[in-house]
C-alpha cells in the first residue's frame, strides 16, 4: 500500500464536485486526480484545466478514454444510481453524495451493483469526518456521558441550492438536501436504527419559491424514536440567510455533549458604541472544509486496504429512508414508521 495512489476521475463539476476535485488534486497524497466529467462541456473544461487535468463530457466517455479506479460522484440526486450502477459495473470504486438516491429501490441497486462488482461504495456524509464529531463519537461510546437518551441536531444552510434540488420533481427537498446530513448524525450518535418518524415543514422563508415549486419547503422539524427507545431531534432550516449553522447535542445518562456553535471564527469587535461582532461559517465549505479532506482520504484508503468504507452504502440507505419516512410524514400529517413498506 505504501506510495500508492488511487487513480480518480470526478462526475459533476457543480459546487460539490469542485469541492472535491481540488482536495483530491492538491490536498490528499493518495489521489491522482486524472479528469473531470461535466454534460456541460465548459463547465468541466473549466474546473479540468484549473487542475490541470482531463476532461470528458460523460461518465461513458470517460471510462473509455481514461485510466482510472474509483469515481466521484458529484451530480444532482437523481442521476446517482445510473453513475453508480455504470461504474460499479465497469469495476470503479464508487464515492457518491448525498442523499444517495431518490429512493429506495434505486439505493438497494447501487448497492447491489457494488456488492456484486466487488467495489467499495462510501455515501457522503462528511461530518463523520469532522474533527469534533469524530471526537465526540469516541468519547460518547467511550461511556463519556452514559447512554444517549436523547440526540438534537440542527442543520440550517445561508443560501438556496440549485433549482433542481428545489424542484420535489427533480430532488427530495430541503429535508433531504441540507437535512440528510443530520438525520445521519442522529442514527451515528444514537448508534441505532430509527423506528418512528414525525416531521412538519413550511415554507415560511421563501415563499415565493414555494409558489413556483409547489411542495417546496424551507422550515422543518423531526421527532424520531428509537428501535432502542432513544429520542431523535432534527431543527432544519435553509435559506436561513445568517451563515451555514450545524450544532449537535447529545443528552446521556450521565451527561451532555454538545457540538458545534454559529460562531465561525473566534474573534470578537466589540465597539465602543456597546456592539459586538463576530462571523459566522459562511457556508458548509467552510464549516467542513476538513471533513471533505478526510472523508475522501478515508475512502481511498478504504481501496488500499481493501477494507469497508467507514460510511457505507447501507448507511447511506438507512439515511434515506429515514428522509423518505420524513417527507411521507410531512403529506400525511402522522408519524410514520419504519421499515418503509
Ligand atoms: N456533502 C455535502 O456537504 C454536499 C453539499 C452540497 C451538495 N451535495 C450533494 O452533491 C450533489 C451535487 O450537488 P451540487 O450542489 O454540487 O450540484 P450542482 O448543480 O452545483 O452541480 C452538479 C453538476 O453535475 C452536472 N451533471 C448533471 N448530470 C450529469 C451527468 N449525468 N453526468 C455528468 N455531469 C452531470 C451538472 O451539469 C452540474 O455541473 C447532490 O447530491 C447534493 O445533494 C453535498
Amino acid at each position: 500500500m505504501s506510495g500508492r495512489r488511487v487513480r480518480v476521475c470526478v462526475v459533476g463539476a457543480g459546487r460539490t464536485g469542485r469541492v472535491h476535485a481540488t482536495n483530491l488534486s492538491t490536498r490528499i497524497t493518495v489521489a491522482e486526480l486524472i479528469g473531470v466529467v461535466d454534460q456541460v462541456a465548459e463547465a468541466a473544461k473549466a474546473l479540468a484545466s484549473e487542475l490541470g487535468v482531463n476532461h470528458y463530457a460523460s461518465l461513458s466517455e470517460a471510462m473509455k478514454k481514461g485510466d482510472f479506479e474509483a469515481v466521484f460522484i458529484t451530480t444532482p440526486t437523481p442521476t446517482h444510481r445510473d453513475l453508480a450502477v455504470e461504474a460499479a459495473e465497469a469495476g470503479k470504486h464508487v464515492f457518491c453524495e448525498k442523499p444517495m438516491a431518490l429512493t429506495l429501490g434505486e439505493a438497494d441497486e447501487m448497492i447491489s451493483a457494488a456488492r456484486k462488482n466487488d467495489v467499495k461504495l462510501q455515501i457522503g456524509f462528511m461530518r463523520r469526518f469532522d474533527p469534533e464529531f469524530r471526537k465526540a463519537k469516541e468519547l460518547i461510546d467511550q461511556g463519556a456521558i452514559g447512554k444517549p437518551v436523547l440526540v438534537k441536531s440542527v442543520g440550517r444552510g445561508p443560501g438556496l441550492p440549485p433549482r433542481w434540488a428545489l424542484d420535489p420533481k427533480t430532488g427530495l427537498g430541503m429535508v433531504a438536501e441540507v437535512n440528510s446530513h443530520d438525520f445521519d448524525s442522529l442514527r451515528w450518535f444514537m448508534n441505532d436504527d430509527f423506528k418512528t418518524i414525525y416531521a412538519e415543514a413550511a415554507a415560511l422563508l421563501r415563499p415565493d419559491v414555494a409558489e413556483e415549486f409547489p411542495g417546496f419547503h424551507d422550515v422543518v422539524a423531526v421527532t424520531a424514536r428509537f428501535k432502542k427507545g432513544g429520542i431523535g431531534l432534527l431543527d432544519g432550516g435553509c435559506p436561513v440567510g445568517y451563515g451555514y449553522d450545524a450544532r449537535l447535542e447529545i443528552l446521556g445518562t450521565e451527561g451532555l455533549l454538545t457540538i458545534g456553535e454559529v460562531k465561525g471564527t473566534s474573534m470578537l469587535i466589540c465597539h465602543a458604541d456597546k456592539k459586538i461582532t463576530t462571523e459566522p461559517f459562511s457556508s458548509w465549505r467552510d464549516r467542513f472544509k476538513e471533513a471533505y479532506v478526510a472523508e475522501a482520504e478515508s475512502f481511498l484508503k478504504a481501496i488500499l486496504g481493501d477494507r469497508d468504507p467507514e460510511v457505507t452504502g447501507e448507511d447511506g440507505r438507512k439515511t434515506l429512508e429515514a428522509t423518505l419516512a420524513a417527507i411521507r410524514s410531512i403529506k400525511e400529517h402522522r408519524p410514520i414508521e419504519l421499515p418503509l413498506r
